[in-house]
């Protein structure tokens, strides 16, 4: 059975090129093998890695995680080499979809596991590396995520024999060696290097220059990679020259790594040069370019970097005219324009309709001006950390399963950080709360006293949600039948001032 559904899944390349009319079939075929990889007695899913690397491409990571490890489940000895093979596979599309805590800390297990076995010991400094990317492009924990870098570099440095490491794993030794250095790499072009460091990255770069000549992938991220080195030693020319160089010979099959890295490049470039319209507008290209080809892991180490160059951008400015900034360079308009890119069921118009919402209420409830403004923003950007959820996960039909959910209470979270690297942290507080409820029902902390504020948003949510058509599994419902869903939570979910506030901004609507 898989042949067909590869032979259906090859005519797309990213999530991009699967419309409405695609996505029912898509997402029948990815449930459907789902539910196969979860019956106990089955055989082995044919074809299960390539199937799963074929998920991620299309903007389905946590599905091609779920598969493996299912896959992984099948092999019960925990001494299986296939059960670790389909684990390591699992976790490599995991990294590059979006790791949760709970994936964070059974990473942590493994190793445990792996560090008492001799058998399973080619695992290990794969397994430290993946933990590393973990610490160091979604946690920003650039310390721990060098000393796990470092180890995993010594402890694969050890195997003395490439074959029994490829017949192990399934990986190339040369590569993996290849693959950890370039991460280890392009972690200390993020942080202030000391002589040491700074002696090991240029010792690390000469290494790889010359191991990956034979390796396309693994020279377009040497090369990403060296231009930022330049960047971050004020080498400006260089590092335009490598872009250049990355432009002209890249084949097209990596275009969706290599462009939005040489637009992310391009950007750290013009804006070192204080050339900010140009920074601005590539970096902006660059954030479009990784969200449109489903890179979730690039998405994040750029959106990160994105939001770095406008912090910076705006760190002598004061409150009002830094959000101005961000508004007419098109930052805001960048952010509403990938959600609704993204989620197809609460896109733009949800972001703007909740803030339409939100700003009536706040007008019944008398807010000052300054505290309207704060809300208006507020709740224009409170799902704005669903950015960092991965394509599949916003848009599937199917009910969520405990993996889906704790990634979709992370965008309070992940929405809260965007806010507050843009020194926004009013409107952060507020975002990180606008799923919490009164009697402590809500997430991600289950706190009972959110403000009056985060409420305001709270429930200007879960209104437009529920009345607005693209809902994801019922009909929209009216307006009264809203109201008196609501009425019937006031003093326990939400807080009365804010349901008497809704119940007159409706009649402006
Ligand atoms: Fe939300
Ligand atoms: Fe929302």
């Amino acid at each position: 059975m898989p042949k067909p559904i590869l032979a259906y899944l090859e005519q797309f390349r990213t999530p991009a090129d699967i419309n409405r009319h695609h996505f029912t079939r898509v997402a029948e075929i990815i449930e459907n093998l789902l539910s196969i990889a979860r019956e106990k007695r089955r055989e082995p899913i044919p074809d299960a890695i390539t199937i799963a690397r074929k998920f991620r491409d299309i903007g389905a990571p946590m599905e091609a995680y779920k598969l493996l490890k299912a896959e992984s489940d099948y092999y019960g000895d925990n001494n299986s080499i296939e059960k670790w093979r389909c684990r390591f596979f699992a976790y490599g599309v995991v990294n590059i979809g979006h790791p949760t805590e709970s994936i964070r800390l059974e990473l942590e297990a493994h190793v445990r596991v792996l560090r008492k076995s001799d058998q399973l010991m080619c695992f290990l400094p794969l397994f430290l590396n993946f933990i590393g990317n973990i610490e160091h492009v979604y946690k920003e924990r650039y310390d721990r995520a060098e000393q796990l870098y470092s180890d995993a570099q010594q402890l694969i440095k050890k195997i003395t024999s490439k074959n029994k490491f490829k017949s192990t794993t399934g990986l190339d030794y040369d590569l993996a060696v290849n693959m950890i250095m370039n991460n280890y790499v392009e972690l200390l072009t993020h942080i202030d290097r000391n002589k040491l460091q700074d002696k090991d990255l240029v010792t690390m770069l000469r290494v790889l220059a010359r191991r990956t000549r034979q390796n396309e992938y693994g020279h377009l991220l040497f090369r990403i990679n060296m231009a930022r080195a330049d960047i971050s030693r004020g080498d400006l020319t260089n590092a335009s020259a490598i872009v250049d160089e990355i432009i002209k010979y890249t084949p097209d099959k990596y275009s969706r790594h290599s462009l939005p890295a040489v637009n992310k490049i391009k950007a750290l470039i013009h804006t070192e040069k204080g050339e900010i319209t140009e920074g601005v507008r590539y970096a902006l290209d660059a954030f479009s370019n990784s969200a449109y080809y489903g890179n979730s892991l690039e998405e994040t180490d750029i959106l990160f970097t994105l939001l770095n160059i406008f912090k910076e951008l705006s760190k002598d400015i004061k409150k009002n005219a830094k959000i101005d900034f961000f508004r007419n360079s098109g930052l805001i308009d960048a952010f509403i324009r990938i959600l609704s890119y993204k989620d197809w069921h609460l896109g733009a118009e949800h972001s703007i309709n909740v803030a339409h919402l939100a700003r009536l209420i706040t007008e019944q409830l008398h807010f000052s001006e300054s505290n309207k403004q704060l809300i208006n923003l507020a709740s224009l950007l409170h799902d704005v950390g669903k950015i960092m959820i991965p394509w599949y996960t916003l848009n599937k039909v199917t009910p969520l399963d405990d993996l889906d959910w704790e990634l979709f209470r992370d965008h309070t979270i992940e929405g809260c950080r965007i806010l507050k690297k843009l020194g926004l942290d009013a409107e952060a507080e507020i975002v990180l709360r606008h799923h919490e409820r009164i009697d402590g029902s809500g997430y991600p902390h289950g706190i009972t006293n959110p403000s009056i504020k985060a409420q305001i948003i709270a429930l200007s949510d879960v209104f437009d949600a529920a009345t607005s058509t693209g809902r994801r599994y019922r009909d929209a419902k009216s307006t009264r039948e809203m109201v008196s869903e609501i009425e019937r939570k006031e003093g326990h979910r939400f807080h009365p001032t804010v349901v008497k506030g809704l119940k007159k901004a409706i009649s402006f609507l």
